[in-house]
């Protein structure tokens, strides 16, 4: 009884702090990357329904990714192929995420290319915008 409680209190721990180091690791990346930044990077199509870039594997991340969380948790981020894979190993670790086969890749390329550390900022400033003047 005892140890049943002490060895899920265990796994607890082990869980949190796993998800930390994830987390810690891509801020790190964010912060080691910002020279990378690429103003001159066009602006990439966005999917209206779920703010996901449009372009390869989009439609592999819609039907893999999208079915426990909102799309925010992958748009909020940024990482390296490295730690996009380690957050789907947690996921698959600890949220029952299942195996992605051959569609792995894939899904990774999208992650590592789109939301990767500096590369894909923010939406560039809007330039077309037309202001107009308050009336009293
Ligand atoms: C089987 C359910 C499930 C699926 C499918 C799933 N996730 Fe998750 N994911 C979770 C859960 C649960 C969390 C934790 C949510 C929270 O912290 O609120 C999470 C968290 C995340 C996070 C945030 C991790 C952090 O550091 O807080 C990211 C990023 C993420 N998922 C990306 C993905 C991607 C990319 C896919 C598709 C390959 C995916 N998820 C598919 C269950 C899932």
């Amino acid at each position: 009884m005892i140890a049943g409680v002490l060895i899920a209190g265990i796994l607890l721990i082990s869980y949190l702090t796993d998800l930390r180091n994830i987390k810690k690791k891509r801020r790190n990346e964010l912060t080691e990357n910002v020279s990378a930044k690429d103003p001159l990077q066009p602006v990439k199509p966005v999917d209206p329904e779920t703010g996901l870039v449009i372009g390869p594997g989009f439609n592999l991340v819609k039907t893999n990714c999208l079915g426990c969380h909102s799309s925010k948790l992958i748009t909020q981020n940024r990482a390296s192929r490295t730690t996009w894979k380690e957050t789907i190993l947690w996921m698959q670790k600890t949220q029952n995420l299942w195996d992605l086969g051959e569609n792995e890749p894939i899904i990774l390329d999208y992650l590592a290319r789109y939301y990767a550390p500096g590369k894909v900022g923010r939406r560039s400033p809007l330039t077309t915008i037309e202001w107009y003047e308050l009336q009293e």
